[in-house]
This record gives structure tokens, C-alpha cells and sequence, in this order.
């Protein structure tokens, strides 16, 4: 038996801005887990066993939960693997460590071996000092001579305080993505899994938890996702120290951790992060961490430029002629990148034909779309385009050439969705047949952004060679991206998934927005900008303004509320701009131009989000200086319900530095009409909306709050304070 004393032991520490990791070396075992949380100083200072009793009716010996843990040799829990060769080889422990630093107290691989059961892991940990963002990957290597079946392999496994209380994951659906779900944690295992074949609507690959007492802007939180756009299982643990463990990964379907001798298996990365500054913190931290990832034409983002997207407005019936008019009517009230979406390609008409023939439709476009394309471009306007290339319509010139190419299993009926199967794009001529289409286009016409659709969950996700082919599929279509990247860099890519289903860090290397949902509803679009915000900063978030009424619900808002909900984020426009009536198309014009004045404001630092439970949810926009003292801030207050109230609650804003002033003017579209739905003004008001705005203490406004205008449901309230 191996024997602990108190402070021999060796330790690994991980370091950030505000966080630490610490991990135990013990020798002939993995790392056993002891902390991950707020900044620490030091190591741990004392061994772990040397500090707690067994208890009784145990092992002879303690097994704490190690950044590896395995199955069938003492732990009890989730192990970080499962696998075995041939029903042999089913228990996993790692007696070998090497720690191998990359970068002292920041990254660190350490390489753990279990000669019993021929097996190497390496764990690739690294920890960004800014953002506090810890990632984590996973290398599993056969260094045996029989083929491995791995059927679960951690990204990562986390440690969780005893003060976890309460998961918040999102479940959801098309039209509804981020639907906030929130768990207690308990002796119970709580798991979510999407066997889907995508990122999903259903459940998205991450969550955050919560302590006793944290709240939107204060106390301690924890996050993790898994940056992949395939199927994902994460879990959370009870242990029997009233810690936690937190593991996430791919979920492999049967086959498909199969791992011939040498071979490796590469898990996706694990993004996590802890704050004491609550869920705006903890967002704050996801956010510096994407943004330091996404990847610029030019290498640097440029302004977002305001969008027109034609697909509410014109569904398939983009003839071009009316095209040409809404591009007039786009421009004119100062859209920046017209983006044709479907229905442009040969014989597409409706969702019943044509996925694959990605060239222009005769009828529509008998020359090709390079009349359109300079009709955009005149105007002053980029070019956009949609493709949805991982799929195939069985009424396809493409299907009817090819229909082996569709993923398919023998003696198993097809399964369309949307009238469409998916392409198996891990066959090289497939993607090759699909590179050479969009890069035939994209040569010859100044196309600069391509809105790239998936439209479909996997079924019978079966390869040529009848296995499982969903993480095939991944990878496939990140070397898609990768290569249309690579060929025509100076093009933008939108993630897009029958709205917001393939939303994830993983498919951010190689995109530059998202389409939150197809659901443009403002009302709707609150809660589940609020939900993309906690892990996405805004200026990816795709946001435009629908028509009223909104077509996924029926429901009417004001062109203000519409415009309002949809400021903050990367701004588009999605309604035929041809039809709006003189006095909505100014107004319209005018929140565009305001957007332009903002989005500087609105797409860098810090976004805080809260609500206050009188229909009131908000957001702000500001940077922290050195001191982490809010400077310069865009507030938006976005009235939901009819107040409750007589007198409107006041909002305290957290984010404000006590000791410091802060004037404060409102903002309004120019030339529209204030208070917007307001019933009543007060001279307060009057005075926010005067040149001079008010000059208002910053610890009053941070404990007392900033009165609210009186209002009615479904407007909108925007202030700028700036520090003086
Ligand atoms: C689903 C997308 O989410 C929509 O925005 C639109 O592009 C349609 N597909 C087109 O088929």
C-alpha cells in the first residue's frame, strides 16, 4: 500500500488572474483533484489523505477523485474512461505520471500511463491569465496490440466546491433556443447528453453552476462547455466529501472509440471558468475567451456591419427583380451587407428540392448572379450568400446522380427531415464536390460572407463502410470551413442551424456570427439573448429586426421594442424593407444609425445582465478599467410585463464605482418620439434626455438605483453613463 504523509507531497498549480487549480501528486497514482476556484496563493498544505480519516466499511485505502479517474480499481464514481478490448482490459488506473510544463503555472501536459491496461492519457491543461478561462483536452493513446474500445472519454474532469447548489443548463427547441433550466444538485447524478448529431436546440453543451447566494452580478459561479458541434454528454457528481465532480465530453456512439494499436483518440477541448463576480462575471470570462479566439478576415474585427437577410421577407421567392428592390430599399435606410438566403440555387423553390445543386437557378438567374451581386455592391453593400452544404434533397439533380453519397444504413428506410438527408461529407469526393461548388462561386463573384446552414438532426448516421459516422461528420465539416477559409480568407461565415443549432466555441474557429434563432420574436428573443449571452459576447450574436407580425408567434411589438431588442447584437434587418410604411422605414433608419453610433460601445468589454421581478430585464455594455471600475456604460431596460406598481422600482446598477460621478443621458433614435410608450414623464426624464443629461453620484445609483421611466410592456429604455 502506498503510504501519505503529511507534506511530502509534490503539487500542480495553475494559475490565472483571479483563479487557481491545484492538483496532488502522489507518486504511482493519477493527480488527485484539490481545488479549482478563487485565487489562492500557495499549494495545498497538507496531503489530502494525511487530513481525512477513512470512514468506516471502505476500501482499506482512499480514493479521491483524480483528474483521471477510472473504472474497476477503487473508484466508485464516473470514470473518466470507459473501454476494454474485447471484454478484456475493462478496468482502468494510472500508475505512471509525467508532468510536463509548456508554460510555467499557465500549461501543462501530464501524461498518465497504465501498463496493465496498455493506455496513455494526456491531459492538455492551460489556464489564460486574463479571462480566467481554463481549457482542457484529452489524448487517450493504444499502446497495446489489440484494439481498444473506448466508449466514454472525458474532454476533462472538473472539481465543484461543496458549495455547488444549483446547475443551470438550457434545453430547448427550433424557435426557442436557451431555454433556461435550472437544477438542484443532489446525491442524485444530474446528466445531460444530444445524440443528435449537432451542437442542438434541445441542449446545449454546457452549463453554469451556482453557489449559496451568488447572484447575476456577485458571488461565486462556475461554467464549463465543450467546444464541439456534435453529440456531447456532460455530468455532475455527488461525492462523498460533499464536493462535486463535473465531466464533459463527445458521446461516442458504438464504434466509433474503437482505437487500433498506436492509434489515439482526441477529445474536443473543455472551456470552463469560475468568478466571485456572479454570471456577469462569469460571462465576462467566456467572452474575452472567444474573442481572443475568433478568427478576423484581416485579423482584427471590423465594425458589424448592418444586415438585410431576405429569407422572412422573400422566403424562396428571390427572383431577382425584387431582389434588386429590397436591396434599394435596404440600402436606403442604411443596411451595410445584403445576404441572400435560400432559394437561389438550381431548382430550389420550396424545402421539397434541391439541397446540392449549388449553382444559380436558370429561372431565376439566368446569367448567374453577377447582376445582382453588382446591383448589392453599388449600392454600397457586401454580398452574402446562403448555402446549407451538408445536405441533399432526394429530388436533387446531385441525389439522383449520387444517392450513395447520403449517410445511410443497409436495411434501414431513409429518414428525411425537412425533406432532406444529409450528406456523408467525410467521403473526400463529397466535400470535394462541395468545396469546388461554393468555391466556383465565390471566385468569381465578390461574395464576402456566407450564411452556412444545417438544417437537420443525424439519423442512420451511418459511413460507406456501415459505422458510425458522427464524429466523422464533425470533423468533416470543421476541414470544410477550414478549407474555404484557407481559400478565400477574406470571407465571413454565419453559423446556422435551423436558427441557433450549432452554436459552440468549436464551430467559432472558423465562423464569425451566429443566427441565434429563427425565432425573431423581440419578446421572445429576450430570454434567449439573455441565455446566448452567458457564454457568447453580443457582437456575434445575430439579431435583426422581423416584421410585425413577428411569423413564429403570431405576436406584434413596436418597430422600437423590435429595433431595441435587437441593438446590442450584431444588427440586421429581416422584412421586406420595400413595403414599410414612410414614418416605419425612418424609424427603422434611424435605430440603424444609432446602432452605427453604439456598436463601437456595445461589441467590446463587459456585458452585466439582471432583472428585476416587475417585468424588467437588463443588460449593460461597459469596459472595467484597471481598478475594475465601470467607465463608460450602455444600459438597456427592456419593460416585458405591465408593471406591478404604482411607482416604477428604481434599478441599482452593480457594475458602478461608488467614489465616482457618472452623467447619465438617454438615448433616442433621432427624430422619434420619447418617452417610448412611457404613460407619463417626470422632469427627471426630461432632464436624461436634455444635451447635458443628468451628473448622478455612482454609489447611489449602485445602492439606491436609477429610477425607471413609467412604461408600458414592450418597450425599451437606453441610457449611456459616463464616468467624469
Ligand atoms: C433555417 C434558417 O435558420 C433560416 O434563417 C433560413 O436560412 C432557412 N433555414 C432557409 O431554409
Amino acid at each position: 500500500m502506498l503510504v501519505t504523509t503529511l507534506n511530502t507531497t509534490e503539487y500542480l498549480m495553475l494559475q490565472s488572474q483571479n483563479t487557481s487549480l491545484v492538483l496532488e501528486l502522489p507518486v504511482g497514482e493519477a493527480p488527485i483533484w484539490r481545488y479549482w476556484g478563487p485565487k489562492v496563493r500557495d499549494k495545498a498544505p497538507h496531503a489530502l489523505r494525511a487530513s481525512r480519516p477513512l470512514p468506516s466499511f471502505m476500501l482499506d485505502f482512499d480514493h479521491p477523485l483524480t483528474l483521471a479517474p477510472g473504472f474497476g480499481v477503487g473508484w466508485f464514481g464516473q470514470s473518466a474512461l470507459l473501454a476494454h478490448r474485447n471484454g478484456q482490459s475493462f478496468a482502468q488506473a494510472f500508475t505512471q505520471c509525467v508532468v510536463q510544463w509548456e508554460q510555467p503555472e499557465r500549461s501543462v501536459r501530464v501524461v498518465l500511463t497504465d501498463p496493465v491496461s496498455a493506455i496513455e492519457l494526456t491531459v492538455h491543461m492551460s489556464m489564460d491569465y486574463p479571462s480566467d478561462v481554463l481549457t482542457m483536452k484529452s489524448s487517450l493513446r493504444n499502446v497495446g496490440d489489440t484494439v481498444l474500445d473506448v466508449q466514454w472519454l472525458a474532454a476533462g474532469t472538473l472539481l465543484l466546491p461543496a458549495q455547488a447548489q444549483s446547475v443551470r443548463s438550457y434545453a430547448g427547441q427550433h424557435n426557442h433556443e436557451f431555454l433556461l433550466q435550472t437544477d438542484k444538485l443532489s446525491r442524485s447524478l444530474w446528466r445531460r447528453e444530444s445524440r443528435r448529431g449537432r451542437t442542438s436546440h434541445d441542449c446545449f453543451p454546457g452549463a453554469v453552476v451556482t453557489t449559496d447566494g451568488s447572484t447575476e452580478c456577485a458571488g461565486l459561479v462556475y461554467g464549463a462547455h465543450l467546444a464541439w458541434s456534435g453529440n456531447h454528454q456532460q455530468t455532475i457528481e455527488w461525492l462523498h466529501d460533499a464536493q462535486y465532480q463535473w465531466q464533459m465530453g463527445e458521446w461516442l456512439a458504438p464504434g466509433e472509440g474503437l482505437l487500433a494499436a498506436g492509434a489515439t483518440l482526441n477529445t474536443p477541448e473543455l472551456v470552463a471558468s469560475c468568478s466571485t463576480q456572479g454570471l456577469s462575471g462569469l460571462a465576462a470570462n467566456f467572452h474575452a475567451e472567444l474573442r481572443s479566439r475568433l478568427n478576423w478576415p484581416g485579423g482584427q474585427m471590423r465594425p458589424r456591419p448592418v444586415h438585410l437577410n431576405t429569407w422572412e421577407g422573400f422566403y424562396f421567392d428571390v427572383y431577382p427583380e425584387k431582389v434588386k428592390e429590397l436591396a434599394t430599399a435596404a440600402a436606403a435606410v442604411g443596411v451595410e451587407r445584403f445576404v441572400l438566403d435560400d432559394g437561389w440555387f438550381h431548382g430550389r423553390h420550396h424545402d421539397r428540392a434541391a439541397l446540392g445543386d449549388w449553382w444559380p437557378d436558370e429561372s431565376k438567374f439566368p446569367q448567374g448572379l453577377g447582376d445582382l451581386v453588382a446591383h448589392v455592391n453599388a449600392l454600397g453593400m457586401e454580398f452574402g450568400l446562403w448555402f446549407e452544404p451538408e445536405m441533399i434533397n432526394p429530388d436533387s439533380d446531385l441525389y439522383r446522380e449520387h444517392p450513395d453519397w447520403a449517410l445511410q444504413l443497409a436495411g434501414r428506410p431513409l429518414i428525411t427531415a425537412r425533406n432532406q438527408l444529409v450528406l456523408d461529407i467525410s467521403r473526400p469526393e463529397v466535400s470535394e464536390y462541395l468545396f469546388g461548388k461554393i468555391d466556383a462561386l465565390l471566385s468569381v463573384q465578390p461574395i464576402r460572407y456566407i450564411k452556412w446552414d444545417h438544417n437537420r438532426d443525424l439519423t442512420t448516421t451511418g459511413l460507406h463502410d456501415g459505422t458510425a459516422g458522427y464524429r466523422a461528420q464533425v470533423h468533416a465539416a470543421y476541414a470544410l470551413f477550414a478549407r474555404i477559409r484557407a481559400v478565400h480568407p477574406e470571407v465571413e461565415i454565419e453559423s446556422c442551424s435551423g436558427g441557433g443549432g450549432r452554436i459552440d466555441f468549436g464551430v467559432l474557429r472558423y465562423t464569425h456570427r451566429v443566427w441565434t434563432s429563427d425565432c425573431i420574436d423581440a419578446m421572445s428573443r429576450v430570454d434567449i439573448q439573455r441565455g446566448f449571452l452567458q457564454f457568447f459576447p453580443p457582437e456575434i450574436m445575430g439579431a435583426h429586426v422581423g416584421s410585425a407580425c413577428a411569423h413564429t408567434t403570431g405576436r406584434t411589438q413596436s418597430m422600437a421594442f423590435r429595433a431595441a431588442v435587437a441593438l446590442p447584437g450584431h444588427l440586421g434587418v429581416e422584412l421586406d424593407a420595400r413595403i414599410l410604411r414612410e414614418a416605419d422605414a425612418a424609424e427603422l433608419k434611424a435605430w440603424i444609425q444609432m446602432y452605427k453610433d453604439l456598436r463601437e460601445r456595445l461589441h467590446h468589454g463587459h456585458v452585466w445582465q439582471g432583472a428585476i421581478d416587475d417585468g424588467i430585464v437588463w443588460q449593460a455594455h461597459g469596459d472595467l478599467d484597471d481598478a475594475g471600475v465601470a467607465s463608460d456604460v450602455l444600459l438597456l431596460v427592456y419593460r416585458t410585463q405591465p408593471t406591478n406598481h404604482r411607482y416604477t422600482p428604481r434599478l441599482p446598477l452593480p457594475m458602478l464605482y461608488t467614489q465616482a460621478e457618472y452623467r447619465i443621458r438617454q438615448c433616442v433614435p433621432a427624430g422619434t418620439v420619447l418617452p417610448t410608450g412611457a404613460h407619463n414623464t417626470a422632469p427627471f426624464f426630461d432632464a436624461l434626455n436634455s444635451a447635458e443629461g443628468l451628473l448622478l453620484d455612482g454609489g447611489w445609483l449602485r445602492h439606491a438605483g436609477l429610477p425607471l421611466p413609467r412604461a408600458q410592456a414592450e418597450t425599451a429604455f437606453i441610457v449611456r453613463l459616463t464616468r467624469v
